[in-house]
């Protein structure tokens, strides 16, 4: 169990061990995007949970990112205050948190964030393939694609003067830079769409921002769709091979960390750890940046299987540890 539990270094940041908490909703803010005795009850439990480091669920950066109604917002500084109580639960335990940074672009699934005829806008206008709603969006100007780098790299900025260790761009299941990514939902014949390099553009953008934004010191870590359909299934859409390009180019712009997961196809897949044919080929693209393989990892052998085999430098233990808060400990009395 050692290789679980030894420490590893990001930015100066000290992670005890190998155990990522996942960003996992909570749907417990307000309708204003503020966190209530309720989110933070939510996260005393993994906050004492002995992970390594955790990431805190999809705060949009922006009312119109919002894909629930109770999702937390960073898109005014007024948030900061309220957000210092939830990411000093972390700090006072001595635990590195991100906190997660998202726009939902098409992919809306409460109703009641349409009012008034608004719609939701996205890289082309097509029905977003995992929302219930049934929604056209409206194709983004360039002019509405400049603005978005801005909106996170502020989001950003509101997270770290609250008190989290750094950010994670939200770029997969399908939210807005996940929209991009993907050819299913991005048809457009501009720098944004086309080959991979132009599907990501945005995200590099976007990242770019947030790096220039927060100077040197906090973690920036991205979590990246890796493909849109699962490893068994016939590709389609975007590919693997997509992401081994895109971990490449982060390699060379030294990201801090790459968490990764599914796109389109969402995170649920069967058996144990279903990402990890993806994991592995992404990894050996990604080069020195570090790795989250997170997805269906319930027991201890699974976990240290996937580091031993170095399919990545991290485990993600989402549901599993959610149920359990006393997992970690657990693994750890097997050593
Ligand atoms: C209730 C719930 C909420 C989630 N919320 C988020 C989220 O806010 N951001 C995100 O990137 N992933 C989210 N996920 C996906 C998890 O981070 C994780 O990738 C997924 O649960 C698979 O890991 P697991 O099998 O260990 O739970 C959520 C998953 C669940 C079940």
């Amino acid at each position: 169990m050692t290789l679980l539990f030894e420490p590893l270094e990001i930015r100066g940041i000290r992670i005890k061990n190998r155990i990522a908490a996942p960003p996992m909703a909570s749907l417990s803010s307000t309708k204003t995007g503020l966190p209530t005795a309720d989110t933070l009850d939510n996260y005393i439990p993994l906050s004492e949970s002995g992970a390594g480091i955790a990431i805190i669920e999809h705060h949009a950066v922006h009312a119109e990112g919002r894909t629930r109604l109770r999702q937390l917002l960073l898109d005014r500084d007024e948030v900061i205050p309220y957000q210092e109580d939830l990411a000093g639960l972390f700090s006072g335990k001595g635990v590195p948190a991100l906190a997660q940074i998202s726009h939902a672009g098409s992919f809306i699934v409460d109703e009641d964030i349409l009012e008034n005829g608004w719609l939701p806008k996205a890289p082309s206008p097509i029905r977003h393939p995992l929302s219930n709603l049934f929604l056209m969006p409206v194709k983004m100007s360039e002019s509405d694609i400049s603005q978005i780098p801005g909106l996170f790299s502020e989001a950003a900025r509101r997270a770290l003067r609250a008190g989290y260790s750094g950010v994670e761009i939200h770029a997969a299941h399908g939210y807005l830079l996940g929209q991009f990514l993907s050819p299913m939902t991005n048809r457009r014949s501009d720098a944004y769409g086309g080959p991979v390099k132009n599907r990501a553009r945005l995200l590099f953008e976007v990242y770019e921002a947030v790096r220039y934004t927060l100077g040197d010191e906090p973690v920036v870590a991205v979590r990246l769709g890796m493909a849109d359909t699962l490893p068994e299934a016939e590709p389609s859409g975007q590919t693997v091979d997509d992401a081994r390009w895109v971990a490449s180019e982060f390699s060379s712009m030294k990201l801090d960390l790459l968490d990764l997961s599914g796109n389109m196809c969402g995170y649920n897949g069967e058996g144990e750890a279903w990402f990890a044919p993806y994991c592995r080929t992404v990894k050996d693209a990604a080069g020195k940046v570090p790795t989250i393989c997170t997805g269906g990892i319930k027991k201890a052998e699974t976990a240290l299987g996937l580091l031993e085999r170095r399919e990545c430098d991290l485990v993600g233990v989402g549901r599993a540890l959610k149920s359990d808060p006393d997992l970690i400990r657990k693994w750890k009395a097997l050593e």
